[in-house]
């Protein structure tokens, strides 16, 4: 339903996205999650035609983004970040409004708009003007708009930015429901929103994709790098600097002591290698005391900042 290929775009010097490739499968939610300035929201920009790439290709429902736009555009909805909605129109007035200006047929609008009303849970300020709904009630405003063509693929820039905890329930669910045949993209900085709400994650840091997978393989995948989390009784920087020698180690981390005998390390191993046994036998080997050792699992968020950090080393 959509494929990406190599796109890059420049702002002047400023290169926004490098060589960014990927695809979406009709029905996936697709989740693009990154620290800001990571080059999302020109992502899906050149995705809707909003505006083209300096380089690379892009098709969307079949349709070339560069050379089709018209026919991408039909088959598209937007929605942008801090969506742009007139305050002073009801739901319904402006939701005619949109439809109008999307060129839906005047005999099909009405339609067209009590659909996008009721798929989005808008009976109940659809005769309220939109400076008056909550956040959460407008971001529904924004993403009815976004549906009222029936899109094929719909792509939401921060769908549930600024909203509070219950808004943001509502609002995937919502997202959640839209999906069925449609391809919805997403982004977000919240971690756990793409395990929630996204079958495939895309990572993208400093315009790079820097990871893409389903949430659950990720964690998989980066969970063979294991932490060992121990406590040993001896000597701080000798313990430090052996541990680091061991083979198949990546890194040695300082945790907080508990007091002036006992030290805490986190020890980071290369891919899947198990060192426990190694670390057992090294601090045998110099007689100090092992008073805990266990693995550490890694959270969703560890394995972003371990490969946004990575990246930008
Ligand atoms: N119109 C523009 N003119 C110049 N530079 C731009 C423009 N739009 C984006 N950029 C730059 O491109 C890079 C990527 O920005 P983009 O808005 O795509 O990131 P983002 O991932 O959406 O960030 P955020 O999470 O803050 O929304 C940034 O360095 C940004 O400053
Ligand atoms: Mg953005």
């Amino acid at each position: 339903m959509i494929q990406a290929e190599n796109l890059t775009k420049f702002f002047g010097q400023t290169q926004a996205i490098s060589n960014v490739s990927f695809s979406a499968a009709k029905g996936e939610i697709l989740g693009f999650l990154g620290p800001n300035g990571a080059g999302k929201t020109t992502t899906m920009r050149l995705l809707s035609c909003f505006m083209p790439p300096t380089s690379g290709k892009a098709r969307v429902a079949g349709y070339c983004v560069m050379n089709d736009s018209l026919e991408v555009r039909k088959r598209l909805g937007y929605l942008p970040e801090n969506a742009p909605l007139y305050t002073h129109m009801t739901t319904r007035n402006y939701l005619h409004f949109v439809s109008e200006v999307k060129g839906i047929p005047a005999h099909e609008r009405s339609r067209k708009v009590e659909c996008v009303i009721g798929d989005c849970g808008l009976q109940e300020v659809s005769g309220r003007i939109i400076g008056v709904l909550s956040k959460g009630y407008r971001q529904r405003v924004g993403i009815a708009q976004a549906l009222l063509n029936d899109p094929e693929v719909l792509i939401l820039d921060e769908p549930t930015a600024g909203l509070d905890p219950k808004q943001i329930i509502e609002i995937r669910d919502l997202i959640k429901n839209l999906a069925g045949n449609r391809t919805i993209i997403l982004s977000t900085h919240i971690l756990p929103e793409v395990s929630m709400v996204c079958n495939r994650v895309i990572i993208i840091n400093d315009g790079i994709i820097v990871a893409k997978d389903t949430p659950d393989n990720l964690m998989d995948q980066l969970q063979k790098n294991t932490r060992i989390y121990l406590q040993v009784d001896g000597p701080k920087q000798k313990i430090f600097e052996q541990l680091g020698n061991i083979k198949g180690v990546d890194k040695v981390v300082n945790k907080e002591s508990t007091n002036d005998s006992v030290f805490s390390f986190m020890v980071e191993s290369k891919g899947d290698l198990d060192i426990r046994n190694a670390i057992a036998q090294k601090i045998v080997e110099n007689r100090w005391g092992l008073l805990e050792i266990r693995a550490v699992n890694m959270t969703l968020e560890d394995i972003f900042i371990k490969l946004v950090t990575t990246e930008s080393e």
